[in-house]
């Protein structure tokens, strides 16, 4: 296809959505862990195109922050929403700059898969329309703009549910709110249409009829997967469209060698790479995260961002974020890997141990209840039960440094900036406010001090007080 002929992609995202009842704008109530707004743009981003807009306004300044990681997006700001033609009015001197197509979809039908939007375009292309829209047969097709068409089954015009006669409202082919159209016959359409209807807006469904009117080659293209057009107008459709997308992307896994324990309740973000022999246990979620061959996620954890390298394990109720482990790692269960934590190959980390920011060398161990902070750890460091790296005086964050082959006694604390030398050995118990050098032994507690009979007489004075 020629270059030019890619088309402009046109987002209509101005809408409040009054039916999700929420402060939210509703193009960002998030569907498997991203906006589904975000959902539409990668559609976009994905499909050859000359241009990408985005129609805001309910929530403009939000829609546009929540949208800054895409670059070269291009905003069209809608003052006041007076309806889908009305938004795109609001692109209308842009329009009027360039040639070609554009491909205009819904912030809120956020389902819509690369296929079938490339086959929309082809055939628009191939067929020379003048307008192409996406229609499917509902069992149930409330809410949506019924597709008119004569004797002979051709389209005639759109009317909207707010519109439409009892007859029409029998029909069950609707409009999806996809349409491709050649930009001198939509902005020729939109001159042209009136709010004169039960709801007082301008509606960009009329422009189907006026098309036809004009004689101009109007196509409905069918859909046969219904859900794709899904369109989220109330968070019974949110959750919905979030389960839809659930199946969809679980069994496409399944389908290429990952294990599912109850795939129904495992939320996984489509965009998650995940290799074959990856086994993911019930009520597991994962987002923005690479997972390698042979991992091992089980129920109950929330991977956020990470990177978890082939065949570690991360055991049940375990919460990691903006973390990378190791090959053959152990993490859990009920572990905390907050960001910018790394552990090497072979790392160790068991029940209730919270780390943040800070690297483990290979095969170092924290195997129970301790907080690690920025902290530097070498390979083979073994760190008993109850360690307390104390980074914090209120004000900074102070680093510790703990070398290979350290080992940390039970219920130790160190008073970060602090270095544990290489080989040394920290008996139990010891608070440690100074450095300790390579091989040494450090004692950071008091003496003990015994008493004899002293536990029974005061046991005994401590009765007679009553
Ligand atoms: C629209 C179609 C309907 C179709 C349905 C498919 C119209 C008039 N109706 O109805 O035929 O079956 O989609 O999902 O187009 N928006 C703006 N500015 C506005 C109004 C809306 O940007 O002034 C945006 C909304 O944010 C939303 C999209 O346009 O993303 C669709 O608007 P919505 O109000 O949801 O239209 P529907 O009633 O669903
Ligand atoms: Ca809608």
């Amino acid at each position: 296809m020629n270059e030019l002929k890619h088309p402009h992609v046109l987002i209509l995202a101005a809408g409040q959505g009054k039916r999700m009842h929420s402060k939210l704008p509703k193009v960002l109530h998030s569907v498997l862990f991203r906006p589904m707004l975000h959902h539409v743009i990668d559609l976009a981003y994905a499909l050859p195109h000359s241009s990408i807009s985005v129609v805001v306004g309910h929530g403009k300044d939000q829609v546009e922050k929540a949208c800054s990681q895409y670059p070269k997006l291009q905003f069209f700001h809608q003052k006041e929403q007076k309806g889908t033609a009305h938004a795109v009015g609001v692109a209308e001197e842009f329009l009027k700059t360039v040639q070609g197509q554009v491909l205009i979809l819904s912030g809120d039908v956020c389902l819509l898969r690369h296929e079938s939007v490339s086959a929309l375009i082809a055939d628009h292309n191939q067929n020379e329309n003048h307008l192409t829209f996406v229609t499917t047969h509902l069992k149930n097709p409330m809410g949506y703009g019924r597709v008119v068409r004569n004797a002979e089954g051709q389209v005639q015009g759109i009317k909207e549910e707010a519109d439409a006669s009892s007859e029409e409202k029998k029909i069950t082919e609707i409009n999806a709110g996809l349409y491709c159209f050649d930009i001198r016959s939509l902005l020729g359409a939109l001159a042209r249409i009136q709010s004169s209807n039960k709801q007082g807006e301008f509606y960009l469904t009329d422009a189907i009829g006026l098309l036809v009117q004009d004689k101009k080659k109007v196509v409905g293209f069918p859909l046969t997967d219904h859900q794709e057009i899904h369109g989220v107008n109330d968070r019974k459709a949110l959750a919905d469209a979030e389960r839809i997308l659930q199946v969809r992307t679980n069994d496409r896994l399944m389908m290429s060698g990952v294990t599912l324990h109850q795939p129904d309740s495992i939320l996984i973000d489509p965009r998650c790479l995940i290799g074959t022999d990856v086994e993911i246990g019930p009520g597991t979620q994962v987002s923005s995260s690479r997972i390698e061959e042979g991992v091992v996620i089980e129920g109950q954890c929330r991977i956020h961002d990470c990177h978890l390298e082939k065949g570690c394990h991360i055991k049940q109720g375990s919460y990691l974020e903006g973390s990378s482990v190791g090959p053959e790692a152990k993490v859990g269960p009920y572990a905390h890997l907050r960001p910018e934590s790394k552990l090497a190959k072979g790392v160790k980390i068991g029940n209730f141990v919270e780390i943040k920011k800070s690297t483990l060398g290979e095969n170092t161990k924290a195997s129970h209840l301790s907080y690690i902070g920025d902290a530097e750890i070498g390979r083979n460091v073994n760190i008993g039960c109850g360690f307390i790296t104390c980074n914090y005086d209120g004000e900074h964050k102070h680093k510790t440094t703990i070398e290979d082959n350290v080992f940390v006694g039970s219920d130790s604390q160190v008073i970060a900036p602090l270095t544990l030398g290489k080989d040394c050995y920290v008996a139990s118990g010891s608070t440690l406010t100074k450095n300790v050098p390579a091989g040494a032994l450090a004692l950071g507690r008091s003496k003990q001090m015994n008493k004899l009979n002293y536990g029974k007489r005061l046991r005994e004075t401590l009765k007679n007080k009553k």
